[in-house]
């Protein structure tokens, strides 16, 4: 077994989801209500905020995925007390903070990219700290060097080896004056992390300024920090002695949110996500109404859906917010493959984010990827070294095909052609997509879904 199919497995079980495959007989509208609790992309980073604390937090709305399991098995390894008194609440005491066993960190190696968030608390706590082999979707070379280098200037010895990055503090770190290559979201959340407990000030410009890093800070603000957000991308924070620990609902995970919307307008169905809000999405609902989608803004989430008649094709590249997510292009270029015309997609945060059209391809679509960006077209984001185009042409009808899962946006964009293709499809490598979708079997029952587990284990994903 190759270790894609390996973290798939593993990812699969950490959620109770025994089947990595998925047959579904598609060509039907998807419709109904679905709930978004907390985003991944906040959860699991408000989980190691808990370990800079001296007193237990409670962090409420979180989702029933992989990723939390992967840094709730961490921050046991590190001693934190992790309880959870009812659906979606965690307690995180974190009185015991301990060093952890190389075998027990390793055991969570190549799951999650949220180790590298480690280092600052640990430093802060024990005064070392190691990382082990990094993991997260195969989406680009996603280095780590604009951690490695914040952490430096506060005064953090880093040694490399192959096991991992073993990381001192032999003195008190100390704020820095810090400025990113790149609006980075796991570097910004680095800097946040370290710079609330170090000596003195912290002046960090090009920042990422995403939703979820905002209610990073508020967490963090609830805990005692004192960190102002600028104009021009550029966050201080004053660093203090002690925090405390902190209260919080995670926002909801928009990145979630908009792939059933995109689900909706590629299967012409009608979907309610509740827990959505306006603001956070805004962007996404810009390029959504231009397609041809409708969308309603309700009280307790968004109603997305597919007036009817033919949709139009954009022009679309992703961006740091607020422009267009990366994670927005895969589930919303499935239903661009019915759009009459060509559209066209840059994708410049990550260099290698459009593996998961081939399979569309293979499902009828008419998408080609070009390595770099198409020079002929005018657009608002600066272009960057290693960025794609994909160009989509269609409308193309989609048929049944056996698809595996590459990646978590990939997948679930691989789950919504199935659902839009006529006839049948295998779709294999489904325990990826559990890293950050909830109970996503559940959901696609819920919407009408007609689709079928292995027999031996489908009781085992009706959860
Ligand atoms: N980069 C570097 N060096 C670094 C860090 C980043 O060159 O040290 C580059 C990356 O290679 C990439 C770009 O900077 O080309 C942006 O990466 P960023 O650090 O912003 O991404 P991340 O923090 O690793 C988070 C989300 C991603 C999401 C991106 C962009 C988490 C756990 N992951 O990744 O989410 O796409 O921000 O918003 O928060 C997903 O949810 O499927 C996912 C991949």
């Amino acid at each position: 077994m190759n270790s894609l199919a390996q973290d798939s497995q593993k990812a699969a079980a950490r959620v109770g989801l025994v089947s990595d495959s998925i047959t579904i007989h598609g060509g039907k509208p998807l419709r109904g209500r679905v709930e978004v609790r907390g985003a991944k992309n906040l959860v699991t980073k408000a989980m190691v905020a808990s370990l800079l604390a001296d007193t237990p937090s409670t962090l409420k709305g979180v989702p029933e995925i992989s990723d939390v399991a992967v840094v709730s098995g961490l921050l046991k390894a590190h001693g934190v007390a992790i309880d959870s008194s009812a659906p979606g609440v965690l307690t995180l005491d974190p009185s015991n903070v301990v060093g952890a066993h190389f075998a027990e960190i390793d055991a969570h190696a190549g799951s999650s990219r949220i180790p590298i968030l480690f280092c600052g608390p640990l430093l802060h706590q024990l005064g070392e700290a190691f990382i082990p082999d990094l993991g997260g979707c195969r989406i680009g070379d996603r280095p780590i060097d604009f951690h490695l280098n914040a952490l430096r200037a506060f005064g953090a010895v880093v040694e490399k080896s192959y096991q991992g990055i073993h990381l001192t503090a032999p003195q008190k770190l100390v704020g820095a004056d810090i400025e990113l290559p790149f609006p980075s979201v796991g570097a910004t959340e680095q800097v946040l992390l370290t710079a609330v407990r170090a000596e003195g000030t912290t002046e960090l410009k090009n920042a990422a300024i995403e939703p979820e890093i905002m209610d990073l800070i508020a967490i963090l603000q609830k805990m005692g920090a004192i960190i102002s957000v600028e104009p021009n991308r550029v966050i201080v924070i004053e660093g203090v002695e002690t925090l405390r620990g902190y209260t919080h609902t995670a926002i909801f995970d928009r990145n979630e949110a908009a792939s059933w919307a995109a689900a909706a307008l590629a299967t012409g169905g009608d979907i309610t996500v509740g827990g959505a809000t306006q603001q956070e999405l805004m962007t996404f609902l810009n390029v959504y109404r231009k397609v041809g989608g409708e969308f309603d803004v309700l009280e307790d989430g968004i109603r997305f859906w597919h007036p009817g008649g033919p949709l139009k094709p954009v022009m679309i590249e992703t961006d740091v917010h607020p422009g267009f997510m990366t994670d927005w292009q895969q589930p919303l270029i499935v239903a661009l493959t019915q759009a009459e015309g060509e559209s066209v997609v840059h994708e410049t945060v990550y260099e290698n984010r459009f593996g998961f059209t081939e399979a569309l391809n293979e499902m009828g679509a008419n998408i080609v990827v070009h390595q770099s960006g198409l020079a002929s077209i005018t657009r608002r984001v600066p272009r960057r070294p290693l960025e794609q185009a994909a160009v989509i042409t269609g409308p193309t009808p989609l048929h049944g095909a056996d698809v595996r899962v590459p990646d978590l946006r990939g997948g679930f964009s691989h789950l919504i052609a199935a659902l839009a293709a006529e006839g049948t499809s295998t779709v294999s490598n489904v325990g990826i997509i559990s890293r950050g979708y909830e109970l996503f079997i559940d959901k696609l029952r819920q919407l009408g879904a007609d689709f079928e587990l292995p027999s031996a284990v489908a009781s085992d994903t009706a959860r």
